[in-house]
């Protein structure tokens, strides 16, 4: 028995979602088309992105529902392409009207606003000439940023970069970073490091634009964190997690609140001949964007075994994005046969998100907030016209309660907005996969009423976030 520290006062409770999932209206007022408007084909039986949750037309009826369950927080992002159609060009005036009238009803109702500022949707005009490998995607994304602060730094105290950027560069196929032309694979991982670079040098450069425009404003990267687990004692396994996590975690890091390069991932990279071009002042750029905490969503954990070196390391297996995880003569992908899994093949680890929250803090001892967390279902509306997820409100409470335990372990965390607010449409998997809290009653291809149903764990997470405790 121990006892527990309780949630700090002013803990930010909400929940999450990001623009091109939830918002629909993907051609109205303005908006340019992104990367993902411009997605020729999805995975069979799933839908498209052009209506989504229709969020953009009842995000009034959707922020009055977040009031009454009680949302401290709600962090959204910002579709780029509304703001600034072609990503680099003129500012479309319907967009930016769009994001304040959120911005103030949310205000009206005492939620308090974090945004992400780009989450997977990069402007299909930038990706035409080159996407991020082009160095002029980070005076494209500095300027946009600027403009965010310009028009709404003024109003929104909590600002997060780019989401999960390291996801972007290990998973670059699956979350279309990567240009489809390249075949190779050093050719493929040389052009995604130099992406990642340039991600790097811009979301420095916002940070650094920030603190001079808004000094008593916070900004913090939103990457995905997670502890990285030897498949067994075995000093090659430990070895082989050590090298997966600096790779998969502390080499985007260790930039993104050092402001420099992780010594072992460098090292990677330049034997494996991926160094990205550092241009002279990107040194000084990186140094100069010191974030004010640390953002991350955490869905799992990720176990590994030594390298084969028999060129089969890439196995295919479960996890959130069904990851190819191994790397030949690196670290090889290993299932832990100690977790249950999901309906999606995610495997469940409550512990590994305290250790995980652990390990970010004793690394750089800068407070942190939990951007994602949650648990994709095949949700059913029963004869009632209920939605009884006792399965989701177990997850919630699994994770919240070792959440706690991280905090009585010394761990500053301020805030928690769980994935997802209301049901949106999965990155690759349609919308058949609900994360929300609320239910949106459309199926893949009938968009029927979209009529809001808070599910049973929303109900149970209101008096979460009422009593600041579980
Ligand atoms: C995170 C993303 O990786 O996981 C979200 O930031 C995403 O955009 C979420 O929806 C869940 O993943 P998926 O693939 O099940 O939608």
């Amino acid at each position: 028995y121990r006892e527990l520290k309780p949630f700090p006062k002013n803990f930010l409770w909400g929940a999450s979602t990001s623009a091109y999932q939830v918002e629909g209206a993907w051609n109205e007022d303005g908006k340019g088309p992104s990367v993902i408007d411009a997605r020729e084909s999805y995975p069979e039986g799933t839908t498209d992105f052009k209506v989504a949750s229709d969020h953009y037309h009842r995000y009034r009826e959707d922020i009055a529902l977040f009031a009454e369950l009680g949302f401290k927080t709600y962090r959204f992002s910002i579709a780029w392409t509304r703001i600034i159609p072609d990503g680099e060009g003129d500012v479309n005036k319907a967009g930016v009207d769009f994001y304040r009238n959120l911005i103030d009803e949310l205000l009206a109702h005492n939620i308090v606003p974090i945004v992400t500022m780009y989450h997977f949707d990069l402007p299909q005009a930038l990706q035409e000439k080159g996407g991020w490998h082009n160095r002029a995607s980070v005076d494209a994304f500095a300027r946009y940023a600027n403009v965010l602060f310009d028009e709404f730094g003024d109003k929104v105290k909590y600002w997060l970069t780019i989401n999960e950027q390291n996801l972007m560069i290990l998973q670059g196929e699956a979350l279309g970073t990567l240009d489809p032309k390249l075949s190779t694979q050093a050719d493929k991982k040389k052009n995604l490091y130099q992406q990642n670079h340039h991600m790097m040098v811009a979301q420095a450069m916002a940070m650094r634009d920030l603190h001079t425009k808004y000094p008593d404003s916070k900004i913090g990267p939103a990457p995905n964190i997670a502890v990285i687990y030897p498949a067994s004692s075995k000093p090659e396994d430990i070895q082989a997690a050590f090298n997966y996590n600096a790779i998969r975690n502390w080499l985007y890091l260790d930039v993104a609140a050092r402001g420099e390069y992780n010594t072992l991932a460098w090292r990677y990279m330049e034997e494996k001949g991926y160094t990205p071009e550092m241009l002279p002042g990107d040194a000084e750029v990186l140094k100069s964007g010191r974030p004010d905490f640390i953002a991350f969503n955490y869905y799992t954990t990720q176990a590994v075994e030594a390298s084969r070196g028999d060129g089969n390391d890439e196995v295919v297996r479960g996890g959130n994005k069904l990851l190819k995880s191994g790397e030949d003569g690196v670290h090889r992908g290993a299932a832990n046969p100690h977790l249950p899994r999901t309906q999606f093949g995610t495997e469940i680890d409550p512990v590994g998100f305290r250790n995980t929250l652990r390990e970010i803090w004793d690394r750089y001892h800068l407070p942190l907030l939990i951007t994602e967390n949650g648990l994709g279902a095949f949700d059913k509306l029963d004869e009632n016209g209920e939605i009884n997820d006792d399965y989701r409100i177990d997850f919630l409470r699994l994770h919240i309660e070792q959440m706690q335990l991280a905090i009585t372990d010394g761990v500053e965390v301020f805030g928690y907005t769980p994935w997802s607010a209301l049901d949106l449409i999965s990155t690759h998997q349609g919308c058949a996969k609900r994360y929300g809290l609320i239910y949106v009653n459309r199926d893949e291809f009938d968009l029927k009423d979209l009529r809001r149903i808070p599910k049973k764990s929303a109900g149970w997470y209101a008096d979460v976030m009422k009593n600041n405790a579980l």
